[in-house]
């Protein structure tokens, strides 16, 4: 990618020895698309913020279309979530989006694919922050200096890039004193301290209210209703209820969702077989390898499904499918 630097330098330095008209032409044109090529890559998307919300809707579309399956709700709330949000130019609040469903039905999957559609290098943009409870705060005395940390990061990120990503995984073993600390950020402020947080994108992840939404598909499932007609007052309905409850929920539900700084709220269905299965074909097909329905049997039957004796959800959905996959290959 340096190339055109050394051929330029190299040039430069030739240039005293052979002073004749044509070596000075060249030598001038290289340098005018040397630095050209640099400015164009410094100043090309892939290092830039995003602070206009640039998304080619449609295109993420098709990719959630090709590669999260099972969650119709979960896709359509983001992207009708994500679309008006970027639309508007001034929002009163930064986004907020809370995934609750269980282990690898595709929270992570969905977050990581919206982060690619704004920033090119996805989870590795230096806009696109990702922090997981158990990992980067995982000791309770330290919680001060976490919560200082935490605000400082959010801070400078967002001086640095209005549109910048902040993905919260496990959250709801976070701290009730973290989720204190980012609380500012979520709300109708124009600035704190001189900062605009209102284009910034908070995505939580967790396990929350898990159970209810698979016991609610479960409900459907057993009742032989199609899945796709879940609708999210059927969920809402559920959770309103019965468990969403202080014990599972905690400190995290009350003082965010009761406040209304979530703005999305985006239940993961539990996989069924069929599903499983269409993440193993897609698994193949990103290596490059022709899919063989006897393989994806041979995989999507090797995984635990519930309740035992009517086999209707796959228990770590999509999760384990490229390491079983590898295993099988
Ligand atoms: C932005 O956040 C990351 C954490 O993802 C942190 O390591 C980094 O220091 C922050 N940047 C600034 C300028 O504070």
């Amino acid at each position: 990618m340096e190339k055109p630097l050394f051929v330029v330098l190299g040039l430069l330095l030739l240039a005293p020895a052979r002073p004749e008209p044509v070596t000075g032409a060249v030598i001038g044109l290289l340098a005018v698309a040397g630095g050209g090529y640099f400015t164009w890559k410094s100043l090309s998307p892939r290092n830039e913020c995003n602070e206009k919300g640039r998304l080619d809707i449609k295109a993420l579309q098709a990719d959630l279309e090709n590669r999260v399956f099972g969650q119709h709700l979960a896709k359509g709330i983001t992207l009708r979530g994500l679309s008006g949000f970027l639309r508007n130019k001034n929002p009163r609040k930064a986004l907020a989006m809370s995934f609750h469903g269980s282990t690898g039905t595709g929270k992570n999957y969905i977050s990581q694919i919206i982060a690619q559609h704004l920033y090119p290098d996805g989870m590795k943009s230096r806009y696109v922050h990702q922090f997981v409870a158990t990992l980067h705060f995982p000791h309770i005395q330290h919680l001060d200096t976490y919560k200082d940390q935490l605000q400082q990061w959010i801070r400078r990120n967002v001086t640095d890039c209005k549109r910048s990503v902040f993905i919260f995984d496990e959250v709801d073993k976070m701290h009730p004193g973290l989720i204190d600390a980012i609380k500012p950020y979520l709300d109708y402020y124009e600035h704190i301290g001189g900062v605009d947080y209102r284009k910034a994108i908070f995505i939580f992840l967790s396990n929350t209210a898990g159970e209810v939404i698979s016991k609610l598909a479960l409900d459907f499932w057993k009742a032989g209703k199609v899945r796709e007609d879940i609708k999210l007052s059927d969920v809402e309905h559920q959770l309103s209820l019965s468990a969403f409850n202080k014990k599972e929920s905690g400190f995290w539900h009350s003082s965010l969702i009761d406040r209304n700084l979530i703005d999305f709220y985006v239940p993961f269905l539990p996989l069924e077989n069929q599903h499983v299965r269409m993440c193993i074909k897609r698994e193949i097909m990103d290596r490059g390898l022709l899919v063989d329905d006897e393989l994806v049997s041979k995989v999507a039957n090797d995984m635990t499904y519930y309740p035992k004796d009517e086999q209707g959800f796959s228990v770590k959905g999509c999760k384990v499918v490229s390491t079983k996959l590898g295993y099988y290959l």
